[in-house]
C-alpha cells in the first residue's frame, strides 16, 4: 500500500494523505539554520546545534504524536469555523490534501470550505531564517473574510534545559513585540547575544506571546480560545511559555489569490551592540529589521526559492544516471544524494528518532557520511575532515562525538571506540581521490583542539594507523575497546546496573577482546595509506603500511576464519563471538562485508564461501540481518547487543548500514545479480508499495528494518540519519555501476545484473564531464572502454589534457 507517489521530474515525493503510518518528514536548511518538517507541518527549528540553539519546541513523547510544529489556523469570520490547512493541529478533515517534500523545501496544499491554500516552507540559501510562503485562493462565489493565525512555541535555547529545568524556565521567558513581528529574547539580558523573531506580512490585527492566554485554560493546540473566538489576546509573555502568534485579516474576492509570508529567524547581535539605546534592556533591532522587511516581500521570497532550486540542480548534476531500473535512478539521482547531504549536516543529532540532545557529530559516523557528499561539496568536506581530525587525541584515538557549536570533543562519552580513528583515513583518502588536493595533508591540525599541539593532517592519519597497531590482542587482531562499528557489542563492559551506559561502564582498555571487523577495516585503511605514502614519495612508509596490512590479513586468515565465514570477535575470556560453535550469534554480517572489501579470501574461495553463508543464513526479503541466531537473553559478556528484544536494532535486525558492504563484496566477486538484488531489498523506493509494513518514509533509508525474529518483521525505524545513506550511495555508484575516482583517473568497472542492457552516466570529475554509455553485448563482467572512439587498456580513464571539458566513454560489457 502507498501513501503517495514520486514525482521524479520535480524531484518531489507527494504524500496524498495526512495519516501516514508515521510522520514522514523533510529537512530545510543546509548551512547554519535547520528545520525538520513533517507532512502535517510538525517539527522544530534550530541554529547550528539542535541541543544548544533550539528555536522552537518539540515534544518527542507527546500525544497525539507530532503535535508541535509550524501552525496556521484559518478562521472564516462569517461562519466562525476554523481549520488547519496542514491538517495538524486542528485535524479537521480536509477536502484536498497534498504534501510535496522536495529538496530543501516542503509544500503543503489543501482545500477546505472552498478556500484553497498552499504553504511552501524553506530556508533561503545563506540565511538564518525560514519562510512560510502561504497563498490563499477563494473558490467561493462570494468574498471570503478570513483571519489567519500563525503560531509557534519558542524553546528556551538549550533543549535539554528547556525540557527539564522548569523551576527556572517558567520565570525567565521574555519577548518584545513590534508592529508585525515578535521577538523572543529569553536570556538575552545576560550572556546570550542572540534572539529569535517571528514576523508576518499582511494586515496584522492581533498577536499573542503567552501560550496560556492564546490556548486558554485546559485546551490544546487543536482549539485555542483565541482562534475559536477570532480574537487574539494580545498577551505579553513574562515567564511561563512564550509563543509567537500573529493574527492577519484577509478579505478575498472570488477567484482571487493572496499571499501571506511568515518568517521565523535567528539573529545574533555583536556583543557591543546588544541594546538600543545602549543603556536599556531593549534588543537592538536595527541589524535585523532590514532582513525581516526584505523577506516579507514576495519578490525576495521568489528569488530565494529559485536560488535554492538552482543550488540543488548544480549539486545533483555532478552524478546523474539512467539505468533500466527506476528505483536505482530516482535514489541515485535525487533522494540518496539528498539524504547524504542531510546526514553530512546533522550527523545523528536531530530527526524524529534522535532528539537533538543526546548525540552531536559522531567521529565514526561523520567520516562515513563524507563518503556520500565529497563530490558535491568538496570545500565543506575538507573543513569537516579537518574538524574531525582536530578532535583526535595525541595517541591517535578520537573523541567519539563532538558538539557542532563548540567543536569540542564530548568528554562524557570520551574515546576508546577502537574503530573510530580508521574511518578518518577512509574519508581523507576519498577526499583526495575526488579532488587531488594534496595540500590538505600538510594542513596543521591540533590534537584534542589544543592550541600548540598541531601536526599535519598526514600525521593524524599515521596516528590512526598506529593506534590500531599499538592495540593488538593475543591473536594479533585489534583490541575492540568499548565497541567497534557495532556500538552494542560491548565485550569489556559487563554492565549490570540499569542506569549505566553500556559503552562507558566497565573496563575500557581490555587487553583480550579482539575485533575481526576492525582487522578488516584496518587493512582497508592501511592500503589507502600505502597509496598516499607512495604518491607522496614516502616509499619506506608505504612499505611499512603494506607489511602491516599483510600481517593483519595473515592474522585474520589464521584466527579470524570460522570455516564457512569470518568470525566476529574474541571476547574478554578469549572465547569466539560469531562462530558456529556459539549457541546464538553464530554468524555476523560486519566481518563478511569488511574483510571481503579488504580483499581477504578473494582468490582462495573463502570470500565466496562467506557470502554464500550470508545468503543462506542472513539474507531475508527485507534485507540482510546483522547476525543469527538472535540473542534471546541478556548477557553481560556481550553487552547492549543482547539488551534488545530479538529482531530489533543490533540484535539481529536488518541494520541497513551493513548491507551495502555485502553488495560491494558481491560486486568484488563479480556477482552483479546478487549485488543488485540486495540493493533493491532495502532500497526505499523499491519498498514503497509495502509502506504499510515498512512504515517509514519511502524516499530515504532507515537505520533499521525489524528482522525476522521480530513480531513486526519488515518495519523500518530511525529513518534519515544513518550511515546507510552514504554506503548505499558508494555501493551502487562506485561498485555496481562501478564508477569511482582513483588517483590515476576515473575508474569505470561495472558489475551489473546480467539482464541489464546497459546504462548511461554523466559524472563531473575534477572539472571534466564524463559522458559514459555502457552497453551489454553478453552476460559477464568483462569491460572494454573506448575513449573518444579509441580502445583503452584497463578500466581507468586517465585524466585528459588541461582544458578538456568533456570526455565521451563507450563501455562494452561482455
Ligand atoms: C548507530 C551509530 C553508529 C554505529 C551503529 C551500529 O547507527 O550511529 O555509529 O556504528 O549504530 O551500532
Ligand atoms: C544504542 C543504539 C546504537 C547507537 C548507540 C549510540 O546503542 O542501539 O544503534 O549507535 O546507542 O550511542
Amino acid at each position: 500500500m502507498r501513501y503517495g507517489y514520486f514525482d521524479d521530474e520535480k524531484r518531489e515525493y507527494v504524500i496524498t494523505r495526512p495519516d501516514t503510518p508515521l510522520p514522514w518528514i523533510n529537512y530545510l536548511g543546509k548551512e547554519n539554520y535547520f528545520a525538520l518538517i513533517s507532512n502535517t507541518a510538525g517539527g522544530y527549528s534550530f541554529y547550528k546545534d539542535a541541543r544548544l540553539r533550539r528555536l522552537t519546541r518539540y515534544r518527542y513523547n507527546d500525544v497525539p504524536s507530532d503535535s508541535n510544529g509550524r501552525y496556521i489556523y484559518i478562521r472564516d469570520e462569517t461562519s466562525g469555523r476554523f481549520w488547519s490547512p496542514t491538517w495538524q493541529p486542528v485535524r479537521l478533515y480536509l477536502d484536498e490534501f497534498k504534501c510535496r517534500h522536495g529538496l530543501g523545501y516542503t509544500t503543503i496544499l489543501s482545500s477546505k470550505f472552498d478556500i484553497k491554500t498552499q504553504i511552501r516552507y524553506f530556508v533561503p540559501p545563506g540565511e538564518d531564517l525560514e519562510i512560510w510562503d502561504l497563498s490563499l485562493t477563494n473558490a467561493r462565489p462570494d468574498t471570503a473574510h478570513l483571519h489567519v493565525f500563525s503560531a509557534i512555541e519558542f524553546a528556551l535555547w538549550n533543549a535539554l534545559e528547556d525540557a527539564t529545568n522548569f523551576q527556572r524556565n517558567l520565570s525567565i521567558g521574555e519577548v518584545e513585540i513590534e508592529e508585525n513581528f515578535i521577538l523572543h529574547k529569553t536570556e538575552y539580558r545576560e550572556r546570550r547575544d542572540h534572539f529569535a523573531y517571528f514576523a508576518c506580512s499582511g494586515v496584522i490585527v492581533g498577536y499573542d506571546t503567552q501560550r496560556g492566554s492564546f490556548l486558554g485554560r485546559d485546551r490544546g493546540w487543536e482549539n485555542p480560545i483565541a482562534v475559536e473566538e477570532g480574537a487574539s489576546r494580545n498577551s505579553f509573555a513574562q515567564g511561563w511559555a512564550p509563543i509567537g502568534s500573529l493574527q492577519a485579516s484577509i478579505h478575498l474576492e472570488p477567484n482571487k489569490t493572496e499571499r501571506l509570508i511568515v518568517v521565523l529567524g535567528y539573529q545574533q547581535n555583536p556583543r557591543d551592540q546588544k541594546f538600543d539605546p545602549p543603556e536599556s534592556q531593549n534588543v537592538n533591532k536595527n541589524l535585523v529589521k532590514p532582513t525581516i522587511e526584505n523577506y516579507l516581500r514576495p519578490s525576495t521570497v521568489d528569488l530565494a526559492f529559485d536560488e535554492l532550486c538552482k543550488e540543488w540542480d548544480r549539486s545533483l548534476q555532478i552524478f546523474q544516471v539512467e539505468t533500466p531500473d527506476e528505483h536505482t535512478n530516482r535514489m541515485v539521482n535525487t533522494w540518496n544524494q539528498y539524504q547524504c547531504m542531510v546526514n553530512f549536516n546533522l550527523s545523528r543529532s536531530a530527526s524524529y528518532f534522535e532528539s537533538g540532545i543526546s548525540r552531536g557529530i559522531g567521529f565514526r559516523d561523520s567520516n562515513q557520511d563524507l563518503l556520500g557528499v565529497i563530490h558535491m561539496i568538496p570545500e565543506r568536506a575538507r573543513e569537516r575532515i579537518l574538524d574531525l581530525a582536530a578532535t583526535q587525541l595525541e595517541d591517535g584515538g578520537a573523541f567519539h562525538q563532538y558538539q557542532p557549536l563548540t567543536k569540542q570533543g564530548n568528554v562524557e562519552i570520551g574515546t576508546n571506540f577502537n574503530d573510530d580513528p580508521l574511518w578518518l583515513v577512509l574519508a581523507a583518502s576519498a577526499y583526495l581521490k575526488e579532488t587531488r588536493d594534496w595540500d590538505v595533508l600538510d594542513e596543521l591540525v591540533p590534537f584534542e583542539n589544543i592550541v600548540g599541539s598541531e601536526g599535519p593532517l598526514y600525521m593524524h592519519l599515521q596516528r590512526s594507523i598506529d593506534y590500531t597497531l599499538e592495540r593488538l590482542g593475543p591473536h594479533g587482531l585489534p583490541l575492540i575497546g568499548r565497541a567497534d562499528w557495532n556500538d552494542c557489542l560491548n565485550l569489556n563492559t559487563f554492565s549490570t546496573e540499569p542506569d549505566e551506559s553500556f559503552q562507558t561502564a566497565g573496563i575500557t582498555d581490555g587487553k583480550v577482546a579482539e575485533s575481526v571487523f576492525i582487522a578488516g577495516l584496518f587493512i582497508l585503511a592501511a592500503e589507502e595509506m600505502v597509496q598516499i605514502a607512495s604518491i607522496r614519495g614516502r616509499e619506506q612508509e608505504a612499505k611499512e603500511y603494506r607489511e602491516a596490512a599483510q600481517r593483519m590479513e595473515a592474522a585474520v586468515l589464521k584466527h579470524g576464519w570460522d570455516g564457512e565465514w569470518f568470525l566476529r570477535a574474541y571476547d574478554h575470556f578469549g572465547k569466539k563471538v560469531g562462530s558456529h560453535s556459539c549457541q546464538e550469534g553464530q554468524i555476523f554480517i560486519e566481518p563478511q562485508g569488511v574483510c571481503i572489501m579488504a580483499g581477504i579470501g578473494l582468490e582462495k574461495g573463502s570470500a565466496q564461501r562467506a557470502l554464500d553463508s550470508v545468503g543462506k543464513r542472513l539474507a531475508t526479503e527485507h534485507g540482510i540481518l546483522l547476525h543469527q541466531p538472535a540473542y534471546t537473553s541478556y548477557q553481560t559478556r556481550l553487552g547492549e547487543i543482547t539488551s534488545y528484544p530479538p529482531g530489533y536494532k543490533e540484535n539481529a535486525g536488518v541494520f541497513c548500514h551493513t548491507n551495502p558492504w555485502i553488495m560491494i563484496a558481491e560486486a568484488l566477486l563479480g556477482n552483479g545479480d546478487r549485488a543488485m538484488d540486495y540493493y533493491l531489498r532495502i532500497n526505499p523506493s523499491a519498498r514503497e508499495h509495502l509502506s504499510e509494513v515498512h512504515r517509514c518514509e519511502p524516499y530515504v533509508y532507515a537505520q533499521m528494518i525489524a528482522g525476522r525474529d521480530a513480531p513486526t518483521f519488515g518495519e523500518a525505524k530511525n529513518s534519515w540519519l544513518t550511515g546507510t545513506a552514504a554506503w548505499n550511495y558508494v555501493a551502487i555508484t562506485q561498485w555496481i555501476l562501478g564508477i569511482r575516482p582513483t588517483y590515476q583517473g576515473l575508474c569505470i568497472s561495472p558489475v551489473l545484473p546480467n539482464d541489464w542492457p546497459g546504462f548511461s552516466v554523466k559524472r563531473k570529475f575534477q572539472g571534466v564531464t564524463y559522458h559514459i554509455e555502457a552497453t551489454r553485448i553478453r552476460p559477464g563482467n568483462e569491460v572494454r572502454l573506448r575513449v573518444e572512439g579509441d580502445l583503452l587498456p584497463g578500466v581507468i580513464v586517465p585524466f585528459p589534457p588541461q582544458g578538456t571539458s568533456d570526455v565521451n566513454v563507450e563501455v562494452t560489457l561482455l
